[in-house]
């Protein structure tokens, strides 16, 4: 059973999405956070910069790992998820960069840095807390409809739809990489818990998909019901197709 917590607007449900990271760092300093990239968590990383700028919150001893990369991209290139991480919050924060984990898209055996991946996740005792957001068509990550699952960390190829959500990043569609290598669905549910931020319209019908239709894999967020402890943190219009 998903919770749902509904806010005005995307700077309040931002905020309190900041708040549950901040408490797991505070009763916990070391940590292990699931980070994401795309628009929704920009707002709630955004928070957790204000909260180490002026209330001392301390990312010394946390460790990250990153959802996914496009493949192909080197970490450097301007939207590659490395930068994108970089840029909206570990240049900010005093996290360690070397306790921050990104797949690489560029490794010469993807397969083998794909298990890496999951081992240096066990390795650090697992993910406390993952933050999630959603695709318009119900994806996690880049587990895109008729992912497993229980699939693992692996290459994907992308749905047109995402390619062109993604385009806005891009200067064109051309640019957009048609393959990235996602953490699985099975990967994501071992998280001992959970948040997903999602906002406006454009997300409802994924999010109504996702919290009240069946578990599927044509909405590979669905898989979050049978997760213990999930919550969708979102404003109003992202909430409209729920009936609650
Ligand atoms: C990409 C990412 C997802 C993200 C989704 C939604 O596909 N791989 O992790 O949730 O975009 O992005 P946005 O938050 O920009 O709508």
């Amino acid at each position: 059973m998903i919770q749902v917590h509904t806010y005005e607007s995307y700077e309040e449900l931002s905020k309190h999405a900041a708040k549950i990271v901040s408490d797991q760092i505070r009763i916990k300093p070391d940590s292990v956070l699931g980070l994401a990239t795309g628009s929704s968590p920009v707002g709630l990383y955004r928070e957790l910069i204000r909260m180490h700028q002026e209330d001392g919150l301390d990312f010394a001893n946390v460790t990250s790992f990153n959802l996914d990369e496009y493949l192909g991209l080197d970490p450097k290139h301007a939207q590659s998820y490395r930068t994108f991480m970089n840029q909206n919050l570990f240049n900010h924060i005093n996290i360690e960069i070397a306790k921050t984990h990104v797949p690489s898209g560029i490794a010469d055996d993807i397969a083998a840095m794909a298990l890496s991946y999951e081992q240096a996740i066990r390795d650090a005792g697992g993910i406390d807390l993952q933050i999630l957001g959603i695709g318009s068509d119900g994806h996690i990550a880049f587990n895109e409809p008729g992912s497993d699952l229980d699939s693992r960390t692996r290459v994907v190829d992308l749905e047109e739809q995402t390619i062109s959500d993604n385009a806005r990043f891009f200067e064109s569609i051309d640019d957009v990489p048609r393959q990235a290598i996602t953490m699985g669905v099975g990967t994501i549910l071992e998280a001992r818990e959970i948040i997903l931020v999602a906002n406006g319209e454009g997300k409802s019908a994924a999010v109504s998909d996702a919290v009240q239709g069946d578990v599927s894999t044509q909405c590979t967020a669905s898989a979050l019901q049978n997760h213990a402890k999930t919550t969708f943190i979102l404003d109003k219009a992202a909430a409209a197709g729920l009936n609650i």
